[in-house]
């Protein structure tokens, strides 16, 4: 072999172990092309999710045509875990009694399943979590057919605590993330690994180093305006972090559970959609009613979350308690949000050149499912209190 090609058989070797060793992003497979739609135990049930309202869940996701709209996880939160067994094996509690049989009943209905666990030795709720049982606890997973899992950070605090420097804390968690990343991968499963450590440590920039799917961006949200809408506002200038198969996750949905006005649901829908946001619905979807239904199920809500760019929208303008955010879709047109944080109703001008287009624009109002024809001039537009205006735009 002569200099030359020695050197470069030398070169291509130590590019390819350069590439095996480098992050991949997302679970390196085909999942979560798109922010994953669902529906998640937590903001409802909390610690009474059981075996039973599980399925009721799954039926219903079903029945509402909440399926059909695009939603397929159903995703079990904290307090399903059980003692272990002699072999180290999670064993599920007493109100799920056999988890193969759920995943099997919930994949009859063409749905997936999802599970919870955290890094720690303890999950938030203080039941079992997967510290030094993280391949174990994988291969159990895919036994029993799950697949998503939400890593929930709570218990590590512990060993994070005791380190000595806040970056030796946050080595402890990214390897734990790894670590589990590492495990989900092992078992062959095609598994959404969603990240819960309610967006420290700029999650967003190494999250999807850590094989993450999606990661929390902030604390737990509630069943109230000003939180929902404090998260969701917070999120302007993370877009550039997300994309298909990594998500920014500003947590799930409240809309159905009752603490907000309908102005103020759709506003939560109309934001997460123009932030490529995880949809996972939060409230009882067997006792839904069709208010609850038209929100999650709208059709042309859901196409601006589900876009196929994968681009998360941004703020580009506020003033005062008017904020503007728009979203690019792959058609070449605009989600266009005017939102009214103010409680009451305000009127306020929509100038389409500076939203990046020359007049006059094509618009639809998507909530009221009504086709507004061609605007030439600076659209005045009255939005209700913590309302919405929720635009697509074409030129
Ligand atoms: C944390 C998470 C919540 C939920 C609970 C469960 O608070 O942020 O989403 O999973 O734990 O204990």
């Amino acid at each position: 072999m002569s200099v030359s090609k020695a050197y470069l058989a030398c070169f291509a070797l130590a590019a390819i172990s350069f590439l095996s060793v480098q992050p991949a992003v997302g679970q390196k497979n085909d999942l979560a092309a798109r922010p994953p739609m669902g529906w998640n135990s937590w903001n409802h049930f909390a610690q009474k999710v059981d075996d039973a309202s599980v399925r009721a869940q799954a039926e219903a996701m079903v029945s509402s045509g909440m399926r059909d709209a695009g939603y397929t996880y159903i995703n079990i939160d904290d307090t399903w875990e059980g003692e272990r067994d002699a072999k180290g094996n999670i064993q599920t509690n007493s109100k799920f009694p056999d988890m193969k049989a759920l995943a099997d009943f919930v994949h009859s209905k063409g749905l997936k399943l999802g599970i919870y666990s955290s890094p720690g030795a303890k999950t938030c709720a203080k039941y079992e979590g997967s510290l030094g049982h993280e391949l174990q606890d994988a291969r159990t997973y895919a036994a029993w057919g799950i697949d998503y899992l939400k890593y929930d950070l709570c218990g590590l605090r512990t060993e994070m605590r005791a380190a000595p420097t806040p970056e030796a804390a946050n080595k402890i968690m990214v390897a734990a993330y790894v670590k589990m990343r590492d495990a989900l991968r092992n078992t062959g499963r095609p598994i959404v690994y969603s990240l819960c450590q309610y967006g420290e440590d700029a999650v967003w920039e190494w999250g999807p180093t850590v094989g993450a799917n999606l990661w929390r961006t902030t604390g737990d949200i509630t069943d109230k305006y000003a939180k929902m809408a404090e998260i969701g506002f917070g999120q302007a200038g993370l877009g550039r972090f997300a994309g298909p198969g990594h998500w920014n996750d500003p947590d799930m949905l409240e809309v159905g559970n009752g603490g907000m006005s309908l102005n103020e649901y759709r506003t939560h829908m109309s934001l997460w959609a123009i932030l490529a946001a995880p949809l996972l619905a939060g409230n009882d979807l067997s006792t839904m009613t069709p208010e609850t239904i038209a929100l999650l199920t709208n059709r042309d809500v859901i196409a601006v979350d589900q876009d196929s760019l994968g681009k998360q929208g941004d703020r580009v303008s506020a003033e005062g308690p008017i904020e503007i955010w728009t979203r690019s879709l792959a058609d070449g047109s605009k989600a266009v949000g005017v939102f009214n944080r103010h409680p009451s109703a305000l009127t306020t001008r929509v100038d389409f050149s500076k939203l990046g287009f020359t007049r006059p624009v094509k618009a639809k109002d998507i909530w009221q499912s009504k086709d507004l024809g061609s605007i030439g001039a600076p659209y005045t537009v009255t939005v209700p209190g913590h309302g919405v205006l929720f635009l697509r735009v074409s030129q």
